[in-house]
């Protein structure tokens, strides 16, 4: 990927090709290598010997993943493609970020090469044959070398040899130019019983998961605390969103890691847009902010947590009281999460907490039990139309092509990790509240993991109840 600011890094292209390789408008800075530096560009390199290094630990849990695919899909040819750079605009692309189930069935995460593919070919009664094709790096006496601003290594840095990524991920390799498709092969993504299956596959997590988990859980937790440290100065930048984007992302990338989404830093009436990411508001002592960010560590876990804190270090009485509320309905699906229950149990039971408050409070123009009920009810899902919790792993919302039976009407097993977030979300301009309510969005979001009896709250460290966050944010400013 080139920039558009400086002509000294455009990519340039052989003299030689110069009028026939690019589209005329991709020529306008472009000047043609003079003789001697095609002469003498091939040559002068030291030998790069191949590094193999042991197996990563990811590479054991991988295996056995692609042993149940193989099983699921018996003399079928499987392409599980990575995925390429994707264009942000003209020629800038977005980071590169690999296909969650290429990477789950891989162990190639956050260094996975652009383009490769993962295929399964079958191998008789064997099962089949499994080969991840990538682009190895490029002979110094091309041109993709020091003239391709997308893949060369004088761009964007040297890839990894074929012999390394294969020990590294105890999987044979080929050259990408090797690959070849084929008519009657199943592509992840294009065929829904193959996508769907490597989905589910990701339901109940490993040891070696849970644990990504856990330590991307940790450091979302050092990064909520920045946030909590740095409210005074927040206050005082005019778009004290941005700031709180900032300092989270900061985190992420101090201690070496990324994010798995936008980060949502939502001040007074904007915690009220539930996947606010605009981030341009100010941050206002008397508001509450939502923030609701997840750091994702190297592997590709990513945490998802949100906390609602008041920007001043106290709540105000009606801000307490949504905020409790929204705790209690936490708490209650908390209450029920064990293996055997159904994972809509979870969100019924959250939301049952937040009709009878809202009944109480005078909200709704029908009694809770109304509300709650599966076909005349839903008066109160006005103030939180979100479900209560999402699998998480290495995506946010993990196992999105999961079959309803095997998600929300499925059983809970050991080993799943979700998140637990109810919320209440009464806009500027309801009219159906009374006014001192309008402006309030509240979200407690927790990650939690199902054990063999119950589950254990990953982010159990970082402050929930009213009286903690303000206690913490008290600490904070001592
Ligand atoms: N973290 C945003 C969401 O769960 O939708
Ligand atoms: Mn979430």
């Amino acid at each position: 990927m080139s920039t558009n600011d400086s002509d000294t890094i455009a990519p340039e292209t052989p003299a030689e090709t110069v009028g026939t390789a690019a589209p005329a408008q991709n020529q306008n800075r472009k000047q043609p290598f003079p003789r001697g530096f095609l002469d003498t560009i091939s040559t002068g390199w030291a030998d790069r010997p191949e590094q193999t290094p042991p197996a990563r630990t990811q590479a054991a849990y991988a295996a056995p993943r692609r042993d149940a695919v193989s099983a699921a899909f018996p003399g079928r040819r499987l392409v599980i493609p990575a995925g390429s750079f994707k264009q942000r605009s003209n020629d800038t692309d977005y980071p590169f970020r690999a296909h969650s189930a290429f990477s789950h069935l891989t162990g190639w995460a956050s260094d996975a090469v652009p383009d490769s593919v993962l295929v399964f070919e079958p191998a008789g009664d064997s099962g089949h044959d499994v080969t991840l094709y990538l682009r190895e790096r490029a002979d110094r006496t091309t041109t993709e070398f020091y003239a391709d601003a997308t893949i060369g290594e004088f761009w964007i840095g040297p890839r990894p040899a074929l012999a390394g990524v294969a020990s590294d991920l105890g999987i044979h390799t080929s050259h990408l130019d090797a690959f070849e498709a084929r008519d009657g092969d199943l592509v992840l993504d294009e065929d829904d019983e193959l996508t769907r299956f490597v989905s589910e596959l990701r339901l109940v997590k490993d040891d070696y998961e849970i644990a990504q988990l856990r330590l991307a859980v940790e450091v979302t937790a050092r990064g909520f605390d920045d946030i909590v440290a740095d409210l005074p100065r927040i206050i005082d930048t005019p778009r004290g969103e941005r700031a709180v984007e900032g300092i989270f992302h900061h985190r992420a990338r101090i201690e070496g890691n990324g994010e798995g989404y936008d980060t949502i830093a939502a001040s007074g009436p904007h915690a009220c847009y539930l996947h606010w990411t605009r981030n341009d508001g100010a941050v206002v002592p008397g508001d509450l902010i939502l923030v609701d960010a997840g750091v994702e560590v190297d592997s590709l876990y990513t945490a998802d947590i949100t906390r609602t804190l008041p920007v001043s270090g106290t709540f105000t009485d009606v801000q307490r009281k949504v905020y409790e509320t929204v705790r209690e309905a936490a708490d209650a699906a908390f209450a029920v999460a064990k293996p055997g229950v159904r994972f809509r149990a979870v969100h019924e039971a959250a939301m049952a907490v937040i009709a009878r408050r809202t009944a109480e409070w005078g909200l709704l123009p029908v009694t809770a039990d109304e509300a709650l009920d599966a076909d005349r009810g839903g008066q109160h899902r006005r103030y939180m139309v979100h479900g209560t919790s999402h699998h998480l792993g290495i995506d946010v919302h993990d196992c999105a092509q999961a079959r309803r039976e095997m998600y929300y009407d499925g059983l809970l097993e050991e080993g799943m990790v979700f998140t637990i977030e109810p919320g209440l979300y009464f806009q500027i301009d309801d009219l159906t509240v009374p006014e001192e309510y309008r402006g309030i969005g509240v979200r407690i979001e927790d990650d939690v993991l199902v054990t063999a009896d119950g589950i254990e709250n990953l982010s159990a460290g970082i402050p929930r109840t009213a009286d903690e966050v303000e206690a913490w944010i008290a600490r904070a400013a001592r």
